[in-house]
């Protein structure tokens, strides 16, 4: 990580080979290595120029999951420079801390007109990654909001990864109509443009892709209730400047959210979701 400016980031180590790897720029988490083993994707083209969203990783998404007509689409928590409330911070298990936050500033409140505060919580252990995200409604009036882990979990071959858990949900298809359809299949394959938002998902699902490395990803969430699948495939992901041609074939976005209904925070309340990665090989 030492190509990335001072400050920029920070890093977690265990020294048993997981890591994690942090840009404050959206507090976008950038790597989180198991076993020696790099489990999230990030775009060789991706734009460092703290003005674009990172492409790959995990991007925050909050206050709105999609196109905002108040601001970009995604909302702003992933274009904001976040600060460094706790440092990367070793306990005597030898698991890594660390606490990020966000409050609103004349920018986001220009866009958005409501007082916050954001919590990100990073606890990396030897074999999981605790992310715990809280929003506190720092205001004296009640907001309403969508928020979304934006993860690109890395597969070594896309034709042979399957995500589990999702069988029997209601979903909607956003490259479709938006009429709401019935998962049929245990496990949801991919070989396609895919954009789908599945409703009220099992606590506990998994990502399990073939190739080499293999890999065996339960995703565990709390109040995090929806699983967006997407992959944008070979021809949207030429049309993107910041997304590797080929990368399509080495990534799949498992997203966690809070997005099919919106939160409606009262004055002086906080809401609280986390989503664990947890390597299974
Ligand atoms: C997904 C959305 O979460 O993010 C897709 O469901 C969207 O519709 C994708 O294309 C990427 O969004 P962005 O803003 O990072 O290009």
């Amino acid at each position: 990580y030492s190509h990335f400016p001072n400050g920029d980031v920070i890093f977690l180590d265990r020294g048993d080979g997981s890591s994690a790897l942090v840009h404050l720029f959206g507090a976008t988490l950038l790597s989180w290595k198991c076993k020696g083993q790099e489990n999230l994707f990030v775009s060789s083209t991706s734009k460092f120029d703290k003005k674009k969203a990172i492409r790959g990783g995990v991007p925050v998404v909050f206050p709105n999951f999609g196109p905002w007509p108040l601001g970009p689409q995604h909302g702003f928590a992933r274009i904001k420079p976040w600060t460094v409330s706790i440092p990367p911070t070793k306990g005597q298990d030898g698991n890594v801390l660390t606490v990020l936050s966000l409050e609103d500033d004349e920018e986001t409140r220009n866009m958005w007109d409501y007082k916050f505060k954001l919590v990100y919580t990073l606890e990396l252990k030897e074999d999981s990654l605790v992310s715990s995200f809280s929003v506190h409604n720092t205001d004296s009036k009640s907001l309403g909001f969508t928020c979304l882990m934006h993860t690109y979990f890395r597969v070594a071959d896309i034709t042979s990864t399957a995500v589990s858990g999702l069988k029997g949900l209601a979903f909607t298809d956003k490259l479709k109509d938006g009429k709401q359809e019935r998962e049929t299949r245990d496990e949801v394959t991919i070989d396609r443009n895919y954009d789908r938002v599945y409703k009220n998902a099992p606590k506990t699902i998994q990502i399990v892709s073939g190739g080499n490395p293999s890999r065996k990803i339960e995703l565990i969430t709390f109040n995090l209730p929806d699983i967006v699948v997407w992959n944008p495939w070979e021809e949207k992901a030429k049309e993107m400047g910041d997304f590797d041609d080929l990368g399509y074939k080495e990534m799949i976005c498992v997203e966690a959210g809070k997005v099919d209904e919106p939160v409606t925070l009262p004055a002086g309340q906080h809401y609280e979701c986390s989503q664990t990665f947890k390597s299974l090989l």
